[in-house]
Protein backbone atom coordinates (compact mmCIF):
# COMPACT_ATOMS: atom_id res chain seq x y z
CA UNK A 1 0.00 0.00 0.00
CA UNK A 2 3.13 2.92 0.97
CA UNK A 3 4.17 1.93 -2.47
CA UNK A 4 1.28 3.78 -4.17
CA UNK A 5 1.30 7.34 -5.22
CA UNK A 6 -0.69 9.36 -2.66
CA UNK A 7 -3.34 11.49 -3.81
CA UNK A 8 -2.96 15.01 -3.99
CA UNK A 9 -4.96 17.33 -1.49
CA UNK A 10 -8.04 17.95 -3.65
CA UNK A 11 -8.41 14.12 -4.63
CA UNK A 12 -8.12 13.51 -0.96
CA UNK A 13 -10.39 15.15 0.20
CA UNK A 14 -13.01 14.33 -2.64
CA UNK A 15 -12.29 10.72 -1.39
CA UNK A 16 -13.31 11.55 2.09
CA UNK A 17 -16.31 13.20 0.98
CA UNK A 18 -17.22 10.35 -1.08
CA UNK A 19 -16.63 8.07 1.70
CA UNK A 20 -18.46 9.69 4.32
CA UNK A 21 -21.70 9.17 2.07
CA UNK A 22 -20.86 5.41 1.70
CA UNK A 23 -20.53 5.09 5.55
CA UNK A 24 -23.77 7.00 5.83
CA UNK A 25 -25.27 4.66 3.31
CA UNK A 26 -24.11 1.62 5.27
CA UNK A 27 -25.66 3.01 8.28
CA UNK A 28 -28.65 3.28 6.78
CA UNK A 29 -28.28 -0.07 5.19
CA UNK A 30 -28.11 -1.59 8.60
CA UNK A 31 -24.37 -1.95 8.62
CA UNK A 32 -24.19 -3.48 5.42
CA UNK A 33 -24.06 -2.42 1.79
CA UNK A 34 -23.79 -4.95 -1.21
CA UNK A 35 -20.49 -4.79 -2.89
CA UNK A 36 -22.47 -4.24 -6.27
CA UNK A 37 -23.36 -1.23 -4.81
CA UNK A 38 -20.82 0.03 -2.99
CA UNK A 39 -18.73 -0.40 -6.71
CA UNK A 40 -21.54 1.36 -8.11
CA UNK A 41 -21.21 4.45 -5.78
CA UNK A 42 -16.95 4.12 -6.18
CA UNK A 43 -17.60 4.29 -9.85
CA UNK A 44 -20.25 6.60 -10.69
CA UNK A 45 -21.43 8.72 -8.03
CA UNK A 46 -22.26 11.99 -9.21
CA UNK A 47 -19.17 14.53 -8.57
CA UNK A 48 -17.07 11.93 -6.41
CA UNK A 49 -17.18 8.81 -8.12
CA UNK A 50 -14.33 7.69 -10.45
CA UNK A 51 -15.51 7.96 -13.50
CA UNK A 52 -17.92 11.68 -12.84
CA UNK A 53 -14.88 13.15 -11.39
CA UNK A 54 -12.19 15.36 -14.11
CA UNK A 55 -9.33 13.43 -12.61
CA UNK A 56 -6.99 12.11 -15.96
CA UNK A 57 -8.26 8.05 -16.02
CA UNK A 58 -7.41 6.45 -19.22
CA UNK A 59 -3.73 6.68 -21.09
CA UNK A 60 -0.19 7.39 -19.56
CA UNK A 61 -0.94 9.65 -16.83
CA UNK A 62 -4.21 8.18 -15.67
CA UNK A 63 -4.86 4.56 -14.26
CA UNK A 64 -4.58 2.76 -17.00
CA UNK A 65 -4.13 2.02 -20.78
CA UNK A 66 -6.18 0.91 -23.13
CA UNK A 67 -6.22 -0.68 -26.91
CA UNK A 68 -7.38 2.01 -28.42
CA UNK A 69 -4.38 4.69 -26.51
CA UNK A 70 -1.72 2.14 -27.67
CA UNK A 71 -1.92 2.48 -31.75
CA UNK A 72 -4.44 3.67 -33.87
CA UNK A 73 -4.05 0.18 -35.77
CA UNK A 74 -6.31 -1.25 -33.34
CA UNK A 75 -9.16 0.88 -34.31
CA UNK A 76 -8.14 0.56 -38.30
CA UNK A 77 -9.15 -3.22 -37.90
CA UNK A 78 -12.77 -2.29 -35.90
CA UNK A 79 -13.14 -0.37 -38.65
CA UNK A 80 -12.37 -2.82 -41.21
CA UNK A 81 -14.77 -5.05 -39.77
CA UNK A 82 -17.34 -2.36 -39.56
CA UNK A 83 -17.23 -1.80 -43.33
CA UNK A 84 -17.83 -5.38 -43.79
CA UNK A 85 -21.33 -5.43 -41.00
CA UNK A 86 -22.27 -2.12 -42.11
CA UNK A 87 -23.61 -1.85 -45.83
CA UNK A 88 -26.12 -4.59 -44.39
CA UNK A 89 -27.66 -2.09 -42.20
CA UNK A 90 -29.36 1.49 -41.80
CA UNK A 91 -25.57 2.60 -41.61
CA UNK A 92 -25.40 3.76 -37.54
CA UNK A 93 -22.63 2.74 -35.64
CA UNK A 94 -23.02 3.05 -31.52
CA UNK A 95 -20.32 3.41 -29.40
CA UNK A 96 -20.54 2.22 -25.52
CA UNK A 97 -18.05 3.91 -23.10
CA UNK A 98 -16.00 6.01 -25.51
CA UNK A 99 -13.63 6.65 -23.30
CA UNK A 100 -11.05 9.34 -24.80
CA UNK A 101 -12.63 9.27 -28.54
CA UNK A 102 -9.84 7.87 -29.59
CA UNK A 103 -11.30 4.72 -30.99
CA UNK A 104 -14.50 6.48 -32.49
CA UNK A 105 -11.13 8.89 -34.41
CA UNK A 106 -9.31 5.79 -35.55
CA UNK A 107 -12.33 4.17 -36.60
CA UNK A 108 -14.19 7.46 -38.50
CA UNK A 109 -10.33 8.96 -39.97
CA UNK A 110 -9.96 5.26 -42.04
CA UNK A 111 -13.81 4.28 -43.00
CA UNK A 112 -15.13 5.86 -46.52
CA UNK A 113 -17.51 8.69 -45.58
CA UNK A 114 -20.28 7.64 -47.31
CA UNK A 115 -19.79 3.75 -45.24
CA UNK A 116 -21.82 5.33 -42.46
CA UNK A 117 -24.39 7.08 -41.96
CA UNK A 118 -24.42 8.83 -37.65
CA UNK A 119 -21.80 7.44 -34.87
CA UNK A 120 -23.66 7.68 -31.86
CA UNK A 121 -21.50 7.67 -28.18
CA UNK A 122 -23.31 6.16 -25.15
CA UNK A 123 -21.52 7.65 -22.07
CA UNK A 124 -22.39 7.59 -18.16
CA UNK A 125 -19.47 10.15 -17.56
CA UNK A 126 -20.29 13.38 -18.12
CA UNK A 127 -16.23 13.99 -17.68
CA UNK A 128 -15.43 11.63 -20.85
CA UNK A 129 -18.14 13.10 -23.07
CA UNK A 130 -16.34 16.82 -22.86
CA UNK A 131 -12.99 14.92 -23.76
CA UNK A 132 -14.70 12.80 -26.54
CA UNK A 133 -16.30 16.08 -27.99
CA UNK A 134 -12.97 18.17 -27.46
CA UNK A 135 -11.01 15.23 -28.56
CA UNK A 136 -13.48 14.39 -31.99
CA UNK A 137 -13.72 18.33 -32.42
CA UNK A 138 -9.70 18.57 -32.75
CA UNK A 139 -9.26 15.18 -34.70
CA UNK A 140 -11.75 15.23 -37.11
CA UNK A 141 -13.33 18.06 -36.93
CA UNK A 142 -14.99 17.24 -40.73
CA UNK A 143 -17.17 14.73 -39.12
CA UNK A 144 -18.09 16.56 -35.80
CA UNK A 145 -21.87 17.07 -37.27
CA UNK A 146 -22.52 13.34 -37.91
CA UNK A 147 -21.39 12.04 -34.29
CA UNK A 148 -23.66 12.80 -31.40
CA UNK A 149 -23.74 11.85 -27.65
CA UNK A 150 -26.91 9.85 -26.84
CA UNK A 151 -28.05 10.26 -23.10
CA UNK A 152 -30.85 7.46 -23.27
CA UNK A 153 -30.51 3.87 -24.69
CA UNK A 154 -32.40 4.37 -28.38
CA UNK A 155 -35.51 2.04 -28.46
CA UNK A 156 -33.90 0.37 -31.35
CA UNK A 157 -30.48 -0.04 -32.89
CA UNK A 158 -29.93 -0.73 -36.63
CA UNK A 159 -26.20 -0.53 -36.92
CA UNK A 160 -23.24 -1.84 -35.64
CA UNK A 161 -22.70 -1.73 -31.71
CA UNK A 162 -19.64 -1.85 -29.84
CA UNK A 163 -17.62 -1.55 -26.96
CA UNK A 164 -13.95 -1.90 -25.73
CA UNK A 165 -13.43 -2.37 -21.97
CA UNK A 166 -17.21 -1.32 -21.24
CA UNK A 167 -18.30 -4.39 -19.37
CA UNK A 168 -15.47 -4.75 -16.89
CA UNK A 169 -16.34 -1.13 -15.74
CA UNK A 170 -20.00 -1.75 -14.99
CA UNK A 171 -20.46 -3.19 -11.22
CA UNK A 172 -20.88 -6.76 -9.90
CA UNK A 173 -21.72 -8.60 -7.31
CA UNK A 174 -19.06 -10.79 -5.17
CA UNK A 175 -19.69 -13.84 -3.49
CA UNK A 176 -18.10 -16.55 -1.78
CA UNK A 177 -18.84 -19.89 -1.57
CA UNK A 178 -18.18 -21.41 2.14
CA UNK A 179 -18.40 -24.41 3.84
CA UNK A 180 -22.13 -23.80 5.26
CA UNK A 181 -23.25 -22.28 2.33
CA UNK A 182 -22.72 -19.05 -0.33
CA UNK A 183 -22.82 -15.33 0.56
CA UNK A 184 -23.33 -12.13 -0.68
CA UNK A 185 -20.36 -10.12 -0.52
CA UNK A 186 -20.64 -6.60 0.80
CA UNK A 187 -19.52 -3.81 2.72
CA UNK A 188 -19.02 -2.44 6.40
CA UNK A 189 -17.82 0.41 7.85
CA UNK A 190 -14.62 -0.12 9.60
CA UNK A 191 -14.48 -0.19 13.26
CA UNK A 192 -11.86 2.66 13.96
CA UNK A 193 -9.60 1.40 16.20
CA UNK A 194 -6.99 3.79 16.05
CA UNK A 195 -7.06 6.96 17.78
CA UNK A 196 -5.09 10.56 17.27
CA UNK A 197 -1.67 9.54 19.14
CA UNK A 198 -1.56 6.12 17.33
CA UNK A 199 -2.97 8.10 13.83
CA UNK A 200 -0.06 10.88 14.10
CA UNK A 201 2.65 8.25 15.02
CA UNK A 202 1.75 5.77 12.62
CA UNK A 203 1.85 9.05 10.38
CA UNK A 204 5.32 9.30 10.46
CA UNK A 205 5.47 5.53 8.43
CA UNK A 206 3.83 6.70 5.25
CA UNK A 207 6.05 8.31 2.52
CA UNK A 208 7.11 12.13 2.39
CA UNK A 209 4.21 13.45 -0.38
CA UNK A 210 1.76 12.49 1.94
CA UNK A 211 3.71 13.65 4.85
CA UNK A 212 4.27 17.07 3.36
CA UNK A 213 0.40 17.58 3.05
CA UNK A 214 -1.49 19.59 5.53
CA UNK A 215 -2.71 17.52 8.31
CA UNK A 216 -6.19 17.77 7.63
CA UNK A 217 -5.92 16.41 4.21
CA UNK A 218 -3.56 13.95 5.79
CA UNK A 219 -5.66 12.40 8.21
CA UNK A 220 -8.02 12.21 5.43
CA UNK A 221 -5.76 10.09 2.81
CA UNK A 222 -4.78 7.90 6.50
CA UNK A 223 -8.04 7.42 7.01
CA UNK A 224 -9.47 7.07 3.51
CA UNK A 225 -6.87 4.47 2.70
CA UNK A 226 -7.13 2.33 5.91
CA UNK A 227 -9.84 2.59 7.75
CA UNK A 228 -12.91 3.39 5.56
CA UNK A 229 -14.59 -0.23 4.51
CA UNK A 230 -14.45 -4.01 5.30
CA UNK A 231 -15.64 -6.75 3.79
CA UNK A 232 -18.92 -8.08 4.98
CA UNK A 233 -21.04 -11.01 4.54
CA UNK A 234 -24.96 -12.59 4.50
CA UNK A 235 -26.29 -15.24 3.18
CA UNK A 236 -27.25 -15.12 -0.47
CA UNK A 237 -30.74 -15.48 -1.75
CA UNK A 238 -32.64 -15.62 -4.84
CA UNK A 239 -31.68 -14.96 -8.06
CA UNK A 240 -27.83 -14.49 -7.09
CA UNK A 241 -27.71 -17.39 -5.29
CA UNK A 242 -29.25 -19.42 -7.96
CA UNK A 243 -26.66 -18.48 -10.48
CA UNK A 244 -23.55 -18.88 -7.96
CA UNK A 245 -25.14 -21.97 -7.58
CA UNK A 246 -24.40 -22.65 -11.59
CA UNK A 247 -21.43 -21.38 -11.96
CA UNK A 248 -19.52 -21.75 -9.22
CA UNK A 249 -16.98 -25.22 -8.79
CA UNK A 250 -18.15 -27.84 -5.61
CA UNK A 251 -15.81 -27.93 -2.76
CA UNK A 252 -13.27 -25.51 -3.21
CA UNK A 253 -13.81 -23.33 0.31
CA UNK A 254 -13.25 -20.39 0.79
CA UNK A 255 -14.02 -19.27 -3.08
CA UNK A 256 -14.69 -15.67 -3.54
CA UNK A 257 -15.64 -14.91 -7.24
CA UNK A 258 -17.78 -11.81 -8.82
CA UNK A 259 -20.87 -12.43 -10.87
CA UNK A 260 -21.96 -9.84 -13.23
CA UNK A 261 -25.64 -9.62 -13.28
CA UNK A 262 -25.78 -6.03 -14.44
CA UNK A 263 -23.14 -6.45 -17.41
CA UNK A 264 -25.29 -9.72 -18.67
CA UNK A 265 -29.04 -7.34 -18.34
CA UNK A 266 -26.91 -4.47 -20.03
CA UNK A 267 -26.36 -6.84 -23.01
CA UNK A 268 -29.83 -8.78 -22.43
CA UNK A 269 -31.48 -5.14 -22.97
CA UNK A 270 -29.26 -4.32 -26.02
CA UNK A 271 -29.67 -7.04 -27.70
CA UNK A 272 -33.50 -6.78 -27.67
CA UNK A 273 -33.27 -3.17 -29.18
CA UNK A 274 -31.28 -4.42 -31.69
CA UNK A 275 -33.52 -5.04 -35.19
CA UNK A 276 -30.50 -5.48 -37.49
CA UNK A 277 -27.15 -5.20 -37.19
CA UNK A 278 -23.89 -6.57 -35.38
CA UNK A 279 -22.75 -5.92 -32.07
CA UNK A 280 -19.35 -6.54 -30.83
CA UNK A 281 -17.65 -6.99 -27.13
CA UNK A 282 -13.87 -6.73 -26.69
CA UNK A 283 -12.72 -6.97 -22.91
CA UNK A 284 -10.69 -9.35 -20.90
CA UNK A 285 -12.51 -12.14 -19.19
CA UNK A 286 -13.24 -16.23 -19.97
CA UNK A 287 -15.73 -18.97 -21.09
CA UNK A 288 -17.05 -19.78 -17.88
CA UNK A 289 -15.32 -22.84 -17.42
CA UNK A 290 -11.74 -20.99 -16.96
CA UNK A 291 -13.35 -17.89 -14.95
CA UNK A 292 -15.12 -20.28 -12.43
CA UNK A 293 -12.16 -22.56 -12.33
CA UNK A 294 -11.67 -24.10 -8.93
CA UNK A 295 -8.12 -22.57 -8.15
CA UNK A 296 -9.16 -19.02 -9.49
CA UNK A 297 -10.63 -19.10 -5.79
CA UNK A 298 -10.30 -14.95 -4.80
CA UNK A 299 -11.97 -14.12 -8.00
CA UNK A 300 -10.46 -10.91 -10.54
CA UNK A 301 -11.73 -7.75 -8.82
CA UNK A 302 -9.40 -5.51 -8.97
CA UNK A 303 -8.35 -1.79 -8.47
CA UNK A 304 -6.50 0.60 -11.37
CA UNK A 305 -4.47 3.48 -9.83
CA UNK A 306 -1.56 5.08 -11.67
CA UNK A 307 -0.70 1.81 -13.16
CA UNK A 308 -0.40 -0.25 -10.41
CA UNK A 309 -2.96 -2.73 -10.02
CA UNK A 310 -4.26 -3.11 -6.35
CA UNK A 311 -6.37 -6.24 -4.42
CA UNK A 312 -8.06 -3.62 -1.65
CA UNK A 313 -11.46 -2.58 -3.56
CA UNK A 314 -11.54 -0.07 -0.65
CA UNK A 315 -8.25 2.02 -1.33
CA UNK A 316 -8.92 5.41 -2.39
CA UNK A 317 -12.44 5.23 -2.71
CA UNK A 318 -13.52 7.62 -6.05
CA UNK A 319 -9.97 8.00 -7.13
CA UNK A 320 -9.32 4.39 -8.07
CA UNK A 321 -10.63 2.32 -11.11
CA UNK A 322 -12.82 -0.77 -10.21
CA UNK A 323 -13.26 -3.86 -12.47
CA UNK A 324 -13.56 -7.47 -12.84
CA UNK A 325 -12.98 -10.13 -15.46
CA UNK A 326 -15.93 -10.74 -17.84
CA UNK A 327 -18.04 -14.37 -18.16
CA UNK A 328 -18.13 -14.49 -21.75
CA UNK A 329 -20.73 -17.60 -21.37
CA UNK A 330 -23.13 -15.38 -20.03
CA UNK A 331 -22.41 -12.33 -22.25
CA UNK A 332 -23.14 -14.94 -25.08
CA UNK A 333 -26.39 -16.48 -23.26
CA UNK A 334 -28.17 -13.05 -22.31
CA UNK A 335 -27.56 -12.41 -26.35
CA UNK A 336 -28.66 -15.16 -28.02
CA UNK A 337 -31.39 -15.91 -25.04
CA UNK A 338 -32.96 -12.40 -26.63
CA UNK A 339 -32.47 -14.27 -30.12
CA UNK A 340 -29.68 -12.98 -31.78
CA UNK A 341 -27.16 -15.35 -33.95
CA UNK A 342 -23.73 -15.72 -32.19
CA UNK A 343 -21.05 -14.79 -34.89
CA UNK A 344 -18.09 -15.22 -33.11
CA UNK A 345 -15.42 -15.66 -29.69
CA UNK A 346 -12.02 -15.55 -30.09
CA UNK A 347 -9.10 -13.57 -28.62
CA UNK A 348 -7.76 -10.03 -29.25
CA UNK A 349 -4.48 -10.98 -31.34
CA UNK A 350 -6.72 -13.78 -33.41
CA UNK A 351 -9.43 -10.80 -34.04
CA UNK A 352 -6.52 -8.56 -34.85
CA UNK A 353 -4.60 -10.90 -37.05
CA UNK A 354 -7.62 -11.96 -38.71
CA UNK A 355 -8.83 -8.35 -39.61
CA UNK A 356 -5.11 -7.52 -41.17
CA UNK A 357 -3.44 -5.97 -38.19
CA UNK A 358 0.29 -7.41 -40.04
CA UNK A 359 -0.52 -5.83 -43.14
CA UNK A 360 -1.41 -2.61 -41.96
CA UNK A 361 1.61 -2.67 -40.37
CA UNK A 362 3.34 -3.13 -43.20
CA UNK A 363 1.64 -0.34 -44.65
CA UNK A 364 3.20 1.94 -42.66
CA UNK A 365 6.61 1.57 -45.11
CA UNK A 366 10.12 2.40 -43.91
CA UNK A 367 10.99 0.01 -41.27
CA UNK A 368 13.92 1.93 -39.60
CA UNK A 369 11.30 4.96 -38.33
CA UNK A 370 10.34 6.16 -35.77
CA UNK A 371 6.73 5.36 -36.35
CA UNK A 372 6.93 1.59 -37.48
CA UNK A 373 8.83 1.02 -34.32
CA UNK A 374 7.04 2.45 -31.80
CA UNK A 375 4.06 1.24 -33.90
CA UNK A 376 5.97 -2.40 -33.71
CA UNK A 377 5.52 -2.52 -30.12
CA UNK A 378 2.00 -1.87 -29.60
CA UNK A 379 1.32 -3.99 -31.69
CA UNK A 380 3.20 -6.74 -29.66
CA UNK A 381 1.66 -6.06 -26.88
CA UNK A 382 -2.12 -6.05 -28.65
CA UNK A 383 -0.85 -9.60 -29.90
CA UNK A 384 1.34 -11.13 -27.43
CA UNK A 385 -0.59 -13.96 -25.39
CA UNK A 386 1.48 -12.89 -22.49
CA UNK A 387 0.41 -8.92 -22.46
CA UNK A 388 -3.50 -8.44 -24.07
CA UNK A 389 -3.48 -10.87 -26.76
CA UNK A 390 -4.99 -13.91 -25.27
CA UNK A 391 -6.96 -12.34 -21.94
CA UNK A 392 -9.09 -9.76 -24.11
CA UNK A 393 -11.36 -11.62 -26.14
CA UNK A 394 -13.96 -9.95 -28.72
CA UNK A 395 -17.49 -11.36 -29.40
CA UNK A 396 -19.80 -10.95 -31.52
CA UNK A 397 -23.60 -10.96 -32.36
CA UNK A 398 -26.05 -10.47 -35.24
CA UNK A 399 -29.24 -10.16 -36.27
CA UNK A 400 -30.54 -10.48 -40.04
CA UNK A 401 -26.83 -10.24 -41.20
CA UNK A 402 -23.96 -12.15 -42.38
CA UNK A 403 -22.88 -14.02 -39.74
CA UNK A 404 -19.54 -14.74 -41.35
CA UNK A 405 -17.30 -12.18 -39.92
CA UNK A 406 -13.67 -11.49 -41.31
CA UNK A 407 -12.43 -10.97 -37.65
CA UNK A 408 -13.78 -14.83 -36.56
CA UNK A 409 -12.08 -16.44 -39.89
CA UNK A 410 -9.06 -17.79 -37.53
CA UNK A 411 -9.46 -18.83 -33.94
CA UNK A 412 -12.78 -20.27 -33.40
CA UNK A 413 -12.99 -20.62 -29.49
CA UNK A 414 -16.32 -20.53 -29.60
CA UNK A 415 -16.72 -24.37 -28.43
CA UNK A 416 -15.67 -23.25 -24.85
CA UNK A 417 -18.34 -20.94 -24.05
C1 LIG B 1 -12.43 1.23 -18.94
S1 LIG B 1 -13.22 2.56 -19.73
C2 LIG B 1 -12.94 2.15 -21.42
C3 LIG B 1 -12.95 3.35 -22.32
C4 LIG B 1 -12.73 3.13 -23.80
N1 LIG B 1 -13.68 2.25 -24.41
C5 LIG B 1 -11.33 2.68 -24.12
O1 LIG B 1 -11.16 1.57 -24.61
O2 LIG B 1 -10.38 3.44 -23.89
C6 LIG B 1 -14.91 2.18 -19.44
C7 LIG B 1 -15.89 3.14 -20.07
O3 LIG B 1 -17.20 2.61 -20.04
C8 LIG B 1 -18.10 3.62 -19.62
N2 LIG B 1 -19.34 2.96 -19.16
C9 LIG B 1 -19.49 2.11 -18.14
N3 LIG B 1 -20.76 1.67 -18.06
C10 LIG B 1 -21.42 2.24 -19.10
C11 LIG B 1 -22.75 2.17 -19.59
N4 LIG B 1 -23.67 1.43 -18.97
N5 LIG B 1 -23.08 2.88 -20.67
C12 LIG B 1 -22.15 3.64 -21.29
N6 LIG B 1 -20.87 3.76 -20.88
C13 LIG B 1 -20.51 3.07 -19.81
C14 LIG B 1 -17.29 4.40 -18.63
O4 LIG B 1 -17.84 5.64 -18.34
C15 LIG B 1 -15.96 4.48 -19.39
O5 LIG B 1 -15.97 5.46 -20.38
Amino acid sequence: MNTLPPLDEQAASDCAALCLDIQEKIKQNNGFLPFVDYMNWALYAPKYGYYSGRAEKIGQYGDFATAPQLTDLFGKCIAKQILQTLPQTAGNIYEFGAGTGKLAVDILKWLPENAWQKYYIIELSADLQQRQRDYIQNKIPQYAHKIEHLFRLPEQFDGVILGNEVLDAMPCEVVEMREDGIYRMGVKNKVKIIQNEKRRRAADSIDNTARQANELSFLKYFDNTLQGFDWAATKATGFLLEQAQNRLPESVFPYRTEINLQAEAFVRTVSERLTRGGMLWIDYGFDRKEYYHPQRNTGTLMGHYRHHTVDNPFVFTGQMDLTAHIDFTAIADAATEQGLDFIGYTTQAAFLMACGITDLLAELGDTAGEKYIKTVTAVQKLLNPHEMGELFKCIAFGKNIDPDWMGFGGLDLSGKL
